[in-house]
C-alpha cells in the first residue's frame, strides 16, 4: 500500500472547520482506493502567533519540506492587525511559500453547472467558463526590495519595488505553457506594459519562451482591460498568465464566476520533485468562524488537488470532485451558494453529503 506523509496546517478563523471536513473525506478515499496517509497538523499563521509568537514557527517551515504534500486551510485574524508586518499571519503564509519555493500558483476556475445561478453575473455570461489562473508567487512586489517607510521632520513616505528577473518570469511562464498544452492551448498573459518597466521585461521574456511552443496561441491584456474583460466575456481565457499582485486580485475576481469564493481550490508548485502546498483561494472568513457556516467545498477541492498534482492519487482526486458535482446537483448548499429552491447545509453537514457520495 502506498504511504503518504501529509502535513496539515488548520491555520485560523475557519481554518479548523473545514479542515475537519477535509480530514474525514481524505479519510473516506484513502480507505477506498487503497492508500495510506500519514498526517501532522502543525501551527501556522494567528494560531502560531498565539502558541510560540511567530507566524511560521521552525518546525512547521521544516515539516513541510520534508513532507510529500501539505494541505493549507486559512490564515489571518483581525486580532493581529495591529503587530508589525513580520509578525502577522499573512507573514507566515509569504514565507512559507518562498521557503518552499513555491513559484508557480494555479488556481483553477471552474463553473459547476448546478451553481449557475449562485453567481453575481448573469448564467449565460458564465456558463462552461473553465479557466486556470497560473500566479507567479514568490516575486514581485510581495518580495522586491527595497522595501519600507521613512519618517522626515514633515513627511511619511512608504514604498515597495515591484521587480522581476528575466529567469523568474521565464519559468513561470513555462508552467503556464506547459498548462495550456494540456487545454484549449491558449495563453493570456497579464501585465501594465503601457506604464511599468518590471511588466515591458515580462511581456519580452513571455514572448521569448512562446518561440519554444509554437501550438500556442499567445495574447497580451493590460490589467486593467483584463479586469474588464474577466467580467465582460470570461470565455475567452483558457490559462491567465500572471505576476504575483495581479494574480491575487484578479483570482479573487474569477472566483466570482463560480458564485463564491468558497468554490476555489489552488495549488502552489516549486521544482519538480519537491512538495506542494494546497490550499483554497479564500481566507479565514473571521466572521463566520466557529459558527459552522463555512463552504469547506474549496478546501475539498484543494485536497482533491492535492491528491492528483501532489500524490498521484487520480481515482481518488476525481472521485471527490464527482461526489461534490452529485451533492450540489442534488440541491445541496451551504449559506454562501444558497439560492431558491435548494437546502442549506451547515459547514459540518455539507462535509457527511460529500463524503456520503463518495
Ligand atoms: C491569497 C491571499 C494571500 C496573498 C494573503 C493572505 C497573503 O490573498 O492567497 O490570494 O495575498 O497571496
Ligand atoms: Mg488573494
Amino acid at each position: 500500500m502506498k504511504n503518504h506523509q501529509i502535513v496539515l496546517l488548520p491555520g485560523d478563523g475557519i481554518g479548523q472547520e473545514i479542515t475537519t471536513v477535509a480530514s474525514k473525506v481524505l479519510d473516506r478515499v484513502s480507505k477506498k482506493f487503497n492508500f495510506r496517509l500519514e498526517i501532522k497538523e502543525h501551527l501556522i499563521g494567528g494560531s502560531a502567533i498565539q502558541e510560540t509568537g511567530d507566524p511560521l514557527p521552525k518546525e512547521t517551515l521544516s515539516a513541510c519540506k520534508e513532507s510529500d504534500a501539505v494541505l493549507l486551510a486559512a490564515i489571518g485574524s483581525p486580532e493581529f492587525d495591529n503587530l508589525p508586518r513580520e509578525k502577522r499571519p499573512e507573514s507566515g503564509l509569504l514565507k512559507l511559500r518562498s521557503g518552499m519555493h513555491l513559484f508557480a500558483n494555479i488556481r483553477p476556475v471552474k463553473v459547476f453547472p448546478a451553481l449557475l445561478e449562485a453567481s453575481t453575473l448573469k448564467p449565460e455570461i458564465i456558463e462552461d467558463v473553465d479557466l486556470v489562473v497560473v500566479r507567479e508567487l514568490t516575486g514581485g512586489v510581495y518580495f522586491g526590495k527595497p522595501k519600507g517607510r521613512i519618517k522626515s521632520e514633515d513627511s511619511e513616505r512608504a514604498f515597495n519595488t515591484m521587480t522581476y528577473s528575466a529567469e523568474e518570469i521565464k519559468r513561470i511562464s513555462q508552467v503556464a505553457f506547459e498548462i495550456a498544452k494540456e487545454r484549449r492551448k491558449k495563453v493570456c498573459s497579464v501585465d501594465k506594459a503601457n506604464v511599468l518597466d518590471v511588466s515591458q521585461l515580462w511581456r519580452d521574456k513571455v514572448e521569448e519562451i512562446s518561440v519554444i511552443y509554437k501550438d500556442i496561441n499567445l495574447s497580451h491584456q493590460y490589467v486593467d482591460n483584463a479586469a474588464m474583460q474577466l467580467i465582460r466575456n470570461p470565455k475567452q481565457f483558457d490559462v491567465l498568465l500572471t505576476g504575483n499582485l495581479f494574480g491575487d486580485i484578479l483570482s479573487d475576481e474569477a472566483a466570482m464566476l463560480t458564485g463564491s469564493i468558497g468554490m476555489l481550490p489552488s495549488a502552489s508548485l516549486g521544482k519538480e520533485g519537491t512538495p506542494g502546498l494546497f490550499e483554497p483561494v479564500h481566507g479565514s472568513a473571521p466572521d463566520i468562524a466557529g459558527l459552522n457556516m463555512a463552504n469547506p467545498i474549496a478546501m475539498a477541492l484543494s485536497a482533491a488537488m492535492m491528491l492528483r498534482i501532489g500524490l498521484k492519487e487520480h481515482a481518488g482526486a476525481e472521485a471527490i470532485e464527482n461526489s461534490i458535482n452529485t451533492v450540489l446537483d442534488k440541491g445541496f448548499r451551504t449559506a454562501d451558494l444558497m439560492s431558491k429552491g435548494c437546502t442549506e447545509l451547515g459547514c459540518r453537514e455539507m462535509g457527511e453529503r460529500i463524503i456520503e457520495e463518495i
